[in-house]
């Protein structure tokens, strides 16, 4: 068997641009070595070299978080390089096709939605799950958005505390806080420790730009979920600002 590293190992899926890419600059900067996962090889590689350049002791992980076979793939990748896995920041996501108008939605958006943001998540944590197991300290960090917060999706100004309609991206991730909850009630009594994280309102492919804080800004609230204690909180939704409503 592969001797597990001595360095804290860190894998962040969808880490070639946004918010991803500034989550694996942030572990890298603790010294961690960070895998990129990417399912595009050109950007994949881009992103390794930037990093690299800048000092992060950064390697590609072929990932699409849809594709089984990939996700297997990654998880060898990841014990023959290097045995365990401490940390797994499952980010990557994609809105869907907008506008999402409830009545006018095509179905299929939806479904692609849900399968990446949330059933892509479980597919990664399932298939790392046994390299999780073997950290003395393993963490897994979900980023997920104050959209899904049912509590600001049914509160006085929901356009300004939980963004746009949208019913495939904003439940995906109500969904997704969903399942990180399920997942801390498994794993409470073990070692592992989750929780979903949301960055705030970023600018990033993901909306187009619009965002109003950094990319680097919203990778915060991961690299701090990332580093909780032993005994930090598990199956609960932080933001900068503490906890999100569910
Ligand atoms: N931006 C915001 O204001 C905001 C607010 C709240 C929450 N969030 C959440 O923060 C996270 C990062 O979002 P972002 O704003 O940085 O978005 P982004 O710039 O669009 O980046 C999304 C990343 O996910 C990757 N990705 C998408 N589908 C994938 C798949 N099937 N397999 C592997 N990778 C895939 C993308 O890869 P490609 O380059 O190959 O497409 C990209 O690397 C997401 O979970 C998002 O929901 C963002």
């Amino acid at each position: 068997m592969v001797p597990m590293s001595a360095r804290t190992i860190a894998l962040v899926t969808g880490a070639n641009k946004g918010i991803g890419y500034e989550i694996a600059a942030g572990l890298g900067a603790l010294g961690w070595s960070v895998g990129v996962g990417a399912r595009d090889d050109q950007r994949r590689k881009a992103a390794v070299e930037r990093l690299c350049a800048a000092g992060v002791d950064a390697f590609g992980v072929p990932l699409d978080v849809t594709d089984d076979s990939s996700v297997t793939a990654a998880a060898r990748l990841i014990e023959d390089q290097a045995g365990c896995l401490d940390v797994l920041v499952n980010n990557a996501a994609i809105a869907g096709v907008m506008p999402q108008e409830p009545t006018r939605t095509d179905p299929a958006t939806i479904r692609t939605v849900v399968e990446t943001n949330v059933i892509g998540v479980i597919r990664v944590t399932n298939a790392m799950m046994p390299l999780l197991h073997r950290s003395a300290s393993p963490r897994i960090v979900n980023m997920s958005s104050s959209v899904g917060s049912l509590t600001r999706q049914s509160g006085p100004d929901p356009e300004q505390t939980a963004g746009p309609v949208a019913v495939a991206y904003a439940p995906s991730k109500t969904f997704l806080n969903a399942v990180t909850l399920q997942y801390a009630r498994e794993l409470s009594g073990t070692k592992i420790l989750i929780n979903a994280g949301c960055p705030g309102y970023v600018a990033t492919d993901l909306n187009g730009f619009r965002g109003v804080r950094t990319p680097e800004q919203g990778a915060a609230i991961a690299v701090k979920l990332a580093t909780l204690p032993d005994d930090g909180p598990t199956g609960k939704f932080f933001d900068d600002a503490g906890v999100v409503p569910w």
